[in-house]
């Protein structure tokens, strides 16, 4: 099984949607597949002009020549995809967004409906399994509504199927250095193993291990209690050396 997982964090190899999915693809990687991370942050990918001249002018191919062109190639070759963004503005982050609007030229340009719904055909062969990571600030599960929503359309859009959906509230606990919550995070981390392990050998997380991940790694009030006095702190520092 071979396995991309797109980093759409700004933070890049820092961010704490890196952390979880380095344990995810290290369970992978133990069952046999071969993993592979792309940090959008280190890429150069343009927005989509919305020309279409990848459905007529260029089938298939974007004029803009950036980095996206390589990366389209490989997205052909894999078998589970996974897109992974921190929570922004209740969504996912513009890089990630940027990196989906130009996966048009993965598909033609004819309507066909398929269970009711208008979608266009795909381009090239079978579509990979999805999977979908996502962490955020705040510390509930609600928070990860839309991106629930919007992926469970974008599937449509690529005839493709979610095998596994990976969400971490209060992904800031990730990046904690307070030796009382180590254990907590590793606890967490070889969760993400073992789930990483499950989608390779069963095909999908199951709704055990899912909720297992959604569970709260410290008790959602400290967590705000924690943010609200590191916030503050930071403030006082800056109005300390403003007087
Ligand atoms: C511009 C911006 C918008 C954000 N919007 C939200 C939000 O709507 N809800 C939320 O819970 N966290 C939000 N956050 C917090 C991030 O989701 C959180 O810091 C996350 O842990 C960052 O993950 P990363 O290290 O993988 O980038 C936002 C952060 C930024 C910088």
């Amino acid at each position: 099984m071979k396995i991309i997982a797109i980093n759409g964090s700004p933070r890049g190899e820092a961010s704490n949607t890196q952390t979880i999915l380095k344990a995810f693809l290290k369970g992978a990687a133990a069952k046999g597949a071969e993993t592979e991370i792309v940090l959008l942050s280190k890429k150069t990918i343009h927005p989509c002009k919305g020309c279409f001249a990848c459905w007529i002018k260029t089938p298939g191919v974007c004029i803009q020549k950036d980095d996206m062109a390589e990366l389209t190639e490989k997205l052909r070759a894999c078998d589970l995809l996974i897109f992974a963004s921190p929570l922004y503005v209740d969504c996912i982050t513009a890089q990630l967004k940027t990196f989906m609007d130009r996966m048009l030229p993965n598909v033609l340009p004819n309507f066909i409906k398929v269970d009711g719904v208008w979608r266009h055909p795909r381009r090239h062969g079978p579509p990979p399994k999805v999977g979908v990571v996502c962490n955020s600030g705040f510390p509930q599960m609600e928070h990860f509504q839309v991106v629930h929503h919007l992926f469970e359309r974008v599937v449509k859009n690529m005839h493709a199927e979610i095998v596994m959906e990976i969400y971490r509230p209060g992904g800031e606990i990730l990046r904690a250095k307070n030796l009382l919550l180590k254990p907590l995070i590793l606890k967490y981390k070889k969760l993400l193993e073992k789930a990483g392990k499950e989608v390779v050998e069963q095909g999908r997380l199951s709704d055990k291990l899912r909720e297992q991940l959604e569970a709260d790694i410290i008790n959602p009030d400290t967590y705000i209690k924690n943010a609200n006095a590191y916030w503050n702190k930071q403030l006082s520092k800056l109005n300390e050396k403003k007087s």
